[in-house]
């Protein structure tokens, strides 16, 4: 789980003894300071989460925090399209949050095109899509073959298994042999961890960019002021993975890669 992640932070930080200091047997802290990415040279970063060891495990690639806009969108399209095709997913969930402007609405509509040529595509809207118009932004999912699921479900069948995709808003309790809820703000933890998922998706925070530390699943600084700043959280049998996203309003980050989330169920 998350092997990238623990690689990035075993490759730089001492290993702390939770003898020695066992009220911090769940802190990270960094050795040296990472880079700082400035702009979006960096290809996206692919973070695994492995919720079933299975062979034929369904592979949902989670990517929320788009953001296309002027000037940028053809940069971004173009990494997401690369890390959906570089991780052959089974299907692309996208979490929200996918366009800033009115004007990339047809830049969207052909990005799910090329992604629903990857795998099938279910998207939900987040709240910068909602100032461009939920209706105006479903519209252009829908156009280029995606379907929205903000909502609604989605029943995947795979492997002999359904696998119900529910979006944020619509009620629990759905039927499926794996039940997940890709959502956009991770505050819908406070209502839908008790809610019988075995996985719940959002994104939103972009994990505040820049990341000291992490501590009981909790990303700081960026937690002190938003509690479900998580990376990635398993409550009972219920695992919750907040995605740092795919691009932000000012492109710097530090310790916080952009990043898509690839969930084996
Ligand atoms: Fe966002």
């Amino acid at each position: 789980m998350r092997a990238c992640d623990d690689g990035a932070f075993r490759d730089r930080s001492p290993s702390i003894k939770s003898a020695s200091f066992p009220q911090l047997s769940g802190l990270r802290l960094p050795w040296s300071g990472g880079p700082l990415e400035i702009g979006l040279n960096q290809a996206l970063h692919v973070r695994e989460e492995r919720l079933s060891t299975r062979h034929d495990a369904c592979r949902l690639l989670y990517i929320s925090d788009i953001h296309l806009r002027n000037g940028r969108s053809d940069t971004l399209a173009r990494q997401v399209l690369d890390a959906a095709t570089r991780c052959s997913p089974d299907v692309v969930l996208l979490g929200g949050d996918l366009v800033d402007r009115p004007s990339e609405l047809n830049t969207l509509s052909d990005l799910v095109g090329k992604l629903h040529d990857v795998a099938p595509v279910l998207a939900i809207g987040g709240n910068h899509d909602r100032q461009i118009g939920m209706d105006r932004v479903r519209e252009a999912v829908a156009h280029g073959g995606g379907q929205w699921i903000h909502d609604g479900i989605a029943r995947v069948m795979h492997g002999g298994r359904v696998i119900a995709v529910s979006g944020p808003e619509t009620a629990p309790h759905v039927d499926g042999h794996v039940r997940v809820l890709c959502a956009h703000n991770p505050r819908i933890w406070k209502t839908s961890r008790h809610a019988g998922y075995d996985l719940v998706l959002a994104g939103h925070l972009h994990g505040c960019q820049l990341v000291a530390c992490e501590y009981r699943d909790r990303l700081f600084p960026g937690a002190m002021f938003y509690p479900y700043c998580f990376s990635s959280h398993q409550r009972g049998s219920t695992r919750l993975v907040v995605s740092r996203g795919v691009s932000d309003l000012v492109p710097i980050r530090w310790r916080c890669p952009r990043e898509v989330v690839l969930c084996y169920v």
